[in-house]
């Protein structure tokens, strides 16, 4: 192998272009891909920045060219040379530096590769184990060096908006106490209290809080969070939040600084310009419309409330569920009466995974007329109502949903996301937000046998619901507001409780005594006595933003080392054994084989 020697790098590979034909380079990079042209070698050298061809000619120089024939895939390479036009028919557009190339006169082999374990050039399936556990080699690839280079620009882009709107960068505790948002904690034992442990931050909510109450008016952190929770593409056991609390403000302030956030990092990264402020819907509102409180308003599908005339209706099984007080909704699926038999039944399957106990269809046809296995429970008026009611004329397909509500939105709401996939109308370069806001502050457990916060027990009622603590705690709205781009939550908060009874009284409703909330967040209640400001904030998900932004189907493919959906890291092999000694000072007796 050969050093760099005097060489120092000029360009980067994916800087180079007409205007600087006739220059002379120097390139460093890895072989991408090698090709043999009648004695004449093509090089596809990549950096982080691109792809520049390199070229070697026996007839420039023979011994460089010699010297270029043992080059292999990742090898790596200090380059000299001068830049070339390449004749117009051999030009790329679609590389950056497709209109150059680079004729060699001095090739240095920094170092060799042996062949990895899967082709870094092409599309080929790779199994994500493999990936991972070879991650370095993952991230050469251009398009996950590309989402790594926008995360960069992304959090770049947050911190000068979020600097130059007079928030201070704060810095909050790793090793802490459990903060209930919700998920299962990672806990580290400590060596020096035995039998004590730390949390891991489940997001620094209390701390936030206090730093308002410590009168730094406004804070925000770009932070890692942890929670123990079931793996899925959009969740992973450690995430980034963008953070913040502002003090004296209301939630229209805290949702228009948002907008003002969304709209420069869009601008700042995709180049695109936003126009907020973006459209709202109540929690009731997105829940009667899209079944879901996360809707996706990139497309129409809307549930269809037909209750009141399956009440009515001579198909048992609705009336049946109409008369408990469930409910029967539909969706159109416009223009789909094409729809197959085995289609229908794949439909059918799918929704049954949440917890559909059928899923009844109807095909328009011409003048109206139903095919459909329900048709004959319908009287011609009924039908006419539900063609009505849903909008439907020939060529539509109808899908009902009858059930608790509960199940009837989950259904149908999962269905509505599905049928927009199989109809493509879920396009990656459309960005739809949406707010929802007025969600109710708890809501019942019917396995704990109590209520439960839905966003986190800080959160504040509205006032004018304040009363109905008592009375009807299920219909109490909170403070609380999310941020939706297309059907996926990237942030949350709300205004925070900032009076110690108010504090109480809500831990009370939610069943948290006051001995275990001194227990648990003793602290805060504390501060909330010692002169708190109104106050309030929210969260983003940073890795969610990023998954959206970059057109990715997982937060893996933004995040440089993410764990497996079993939440280990093939690379590392972390979760690992200790010794015994180790735990035998953390004061833990292991009853685990070893
Ligand atoms: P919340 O729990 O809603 O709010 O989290 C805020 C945002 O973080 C993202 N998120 C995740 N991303 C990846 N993997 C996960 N496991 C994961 N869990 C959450 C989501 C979510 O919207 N302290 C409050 C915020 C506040 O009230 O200010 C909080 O953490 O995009
Ligand atoms: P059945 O009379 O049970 O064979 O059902 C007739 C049609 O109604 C079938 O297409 C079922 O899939 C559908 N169906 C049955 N129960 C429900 C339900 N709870 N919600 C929606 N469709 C249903």
């Amino acid at each position: 192998m050969e050093s760099m020697g005097q060489l120092s790098r000029t360009h980067s590979c994916n800087d180079l272009g007409k205007k600087n034909v006739g220059e002379q380079v120097t390139l460093m990079g890895w072989v991408l891909r090698r090709r043999d042209h009648g004695g004449v070698i093509f090089i596809d050298l990549r950096d982080r920045g691109g792809i520049t061809q390199v070229v070697f000619n026996p007839e420039i120089d023979p011994e460089v060219h010699a010297k270029a024939h043992q080059l292999r895939s990742e090898w790596v390479l200090a380059i000299r040379g001068r830049v070339e036009a390449r004749p117009g028919d051999m030009a790329n557009p679609k590389l950056a530096t497709g209109e150059i190339e680079v004729l060699v006169d001095e090739l240095r082999i920094l170092n060799s590769s042996e062949t990895p374990p899967f082709p870094l050039d092409e599309d080929t399936e790779v199994s994500d184990n493999l990936r991972l556990q070879y991650r370095y080699l993952d991230l050469r690839r251009p398009e996950m060096a590309a989402n790594l280079i926008m995360r960069h620009k992304a959090v770049q882009s947050v911190r000068n908006y979020l600097n130059d709107n007079g928030f201070l960068d704060i810095e909050t505790p790793m090793l802490t106490r459990s903060t209930p948002e919700g998920a299962r904690d990672y806990l580290v034992p400590s060596r020096v209290n035995s039998g004590k442990f730390y949390a891991l931050p489940q997001s620094p909510q209390l701390f936030k809080q206090l730093l308002m109450i410590a009168g730094m008016d406004r804070y925000y952190q770009i932070v890692k969070c942890f929670r123990d929770e079931d793996l899925r593409a959009d969740r992973q056991p450690e995430f980034t939040q963008i953070d913040m609390e502002l003090s004296f403000v209301d939630e229209e302030q805290i949702m228009a600084i948002n907008e003002g956030l969304i709209a420069t990092l869009f601008k700042d990264t995709l180049g695109l310009t936003l126009s907020p402020p973006f459209p709202r819907l109540t929690f009731a509102q997105a829940m009667n419309r899209f079944g879901t409180d996360r809707p996706d308003v990139r497309f129409g599908m809307e549930l269809i409330d037909l209750t009141g005339i399956a009440a009515q209706c001579g198909f048992k099984v609705f009336r049946a569920i109409a008369d408990k007080g469930g409910t029967v909704r539909a969706i159109n699926a416009k223009g789909c009466a094409y729809f197959t038999r085995k289609e229908l039944d794949v439909l059918t399957e799918y929704a049954a995974q949440f917890g559909a106990k059928g899923l009844a269809w109807v095909k328009m046809k011409e003048g109206g007329e139903w095919q459909s296995p329900i048709a004959k429970f319908f009287t011609e008026e009924e039908r006419t109502a539900i063609a009505s009611a849903t909008d439907a004329v020939e060529g539509d397909l109808l899908f009902f949903g009858a059930d608790s509500s509960k199940v009837v939105f989950q259904v149908l709401s999962e269905l509505r996301v599905e049928l927009a996939r199989r109809l493509e109308l879920l396009k990656k370069d459309e960005f739809n937000f949406v707010w929802v806001t007025d969600f109710p502050l708890m809501e019942y457990d019917e396995k704990e046998k109590r209520f439960q916060a839905l966003h986190h027990p800080f959160t504040a009622p509205k006032e004018e619901d304040v009363a109905k603590l008592d009375s009807d705690p299920a219909a109490v709205s909170s403070r609380a507001y999310d941020l939706v781009l297309n059907g996926t939550e990237i942030g949350g908060g709300s205004i925070r409780i900032h009076q110690k009874s108010m504090q109480s009284k809500v831990l009370d409703v939610l069943g948290i005594g006051e001995e275990e909330a001194n227990d648990k967040f003793g602290f805060l209640l504390r501060a909330l006595e010692l002169g708190a400001p109104p106050h309030g904030g929210l969260a983003f998900g940073l890795d969610r933003l990023l998954m959206i932004m970059t057109g990715s189907d997982s937060i893996r493919n933004v995040i440089a080392f993410p764990k497996t959906q079993k939440a280990t890291c093939p690379l590392t092999d972390a979760p690992a054994s200790v010794a015994r000694k180790q735990l035998t000072e953390l004061h833990i007796r292991p009853d685990w084989k070893e």
